[in-house]
């Protein structure tokens, strides 16, 4: 069973991404600078002096880096394994959707998701894949985003053979990770063997050279009085020509 096919995941994503701060947040001394995950991760690590034409956000959930990124690229696809986010991320292209936040026990608040205005939908489409079994045809990007998807791949090894070819010469890979690495999701042997920074960098440094690294802490609510608070290694890439 994939919980990110379930509605409680589809609701805490929906808030996680397109709740504002005080929707998520309503304590004026919890981590605040942990909001605005899914905006942070394209804002903090991206060079837009470097003008992509064109992106893909990869594990991209319901979607709202895919709509952070279309502010500066003119095609944005979105590709996630869960095909209940798949659908909330398109149905977002067009419209409004309703979700419920957990309050506490069976109490919520209904509150509605919308792409902000300020980003642009057009030139934005979202598919469902599997970021391990990519299409052929997917072709090559000026930008690649791929935030808190390697620890939740079985085998994240085949995500990152993968990457030279997705990422255009001179342009940029986002990644961030919790380094939440979990038999749930990723068996122990593909786990890596040391730090996940090191090895990153062993198995990106062939073709990627390293622009920025940064930790990007984010909230997950669970509810009104519980919270996931973790801190993201973020690192942005070059890939070599
Ligand atoms: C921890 S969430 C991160 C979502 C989003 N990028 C964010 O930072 O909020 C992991 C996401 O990866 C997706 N995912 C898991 N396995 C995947 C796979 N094999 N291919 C594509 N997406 C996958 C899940 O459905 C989920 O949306």
């Amino acid at each position: 069973m994939n919980i990110y096919e379930t509605r409680r995941l589809l609701d805490e994503y929906l808030l996680f991404h397109y709740g504002a701060d005080h929707e998520v947040l309503p304590w004026a001394e919890g981590p605040q600078s942990a909001l605005r995950f899914a905006i942070r991760t394209v804002t903090e690590l991206a060079d837009f002096e470097r003008n992509p034409q064109s992106a893909l956000d990869l594990g991209c959930a319901v979607g709202r880096s895919s709509f952070e990124l279309a502010k500066h690229c003119q095609k944005v696809i979105g590709i996630d394994f869960s095909q209940s986010f798949i659908d909330a991320a398109k149905s977002l292209i067009t419209g409004e959707l309703a979700y419920d936040r957990l309050d506490e026990a069976s109490a919520s608040t209904t509150l509605v998701a919308r792409v902000p205005a300020d980003c642009p939908c057009d030139g934005v489409s979202f598919e469902q894949g599997d970021a391990m079994n990519l299409r052929e045809d997917l072709g090559s990007y000026n930008l690649v985003h791929a935030a808190n998807l390697l620890c939740r791949l079985t085998d994240p090894q085949r995500l990152i053979e993968r990457l030279p070819e997705l990422v255009k010469p001179g342009g940029q890979l986002l990644l961030t990770t919790p380094c939440t690495w979990l038999e749930d999701f990723t068996p122990r042997g593909h786990w890596p063997q040391g730090s996940t920074r090191e090895w990153l960098h062993q198995v990106l440094g062939e073709h990627f050279e390293l622009s920025l690294e940064k930790d990007l802490p984010f909230l997950i609510r669970e509810h009104a009085r519980k919270y996931q608070w973790s801190v993201a290694l973020g690192s942005s890439w070059i890939r070599k020509s």
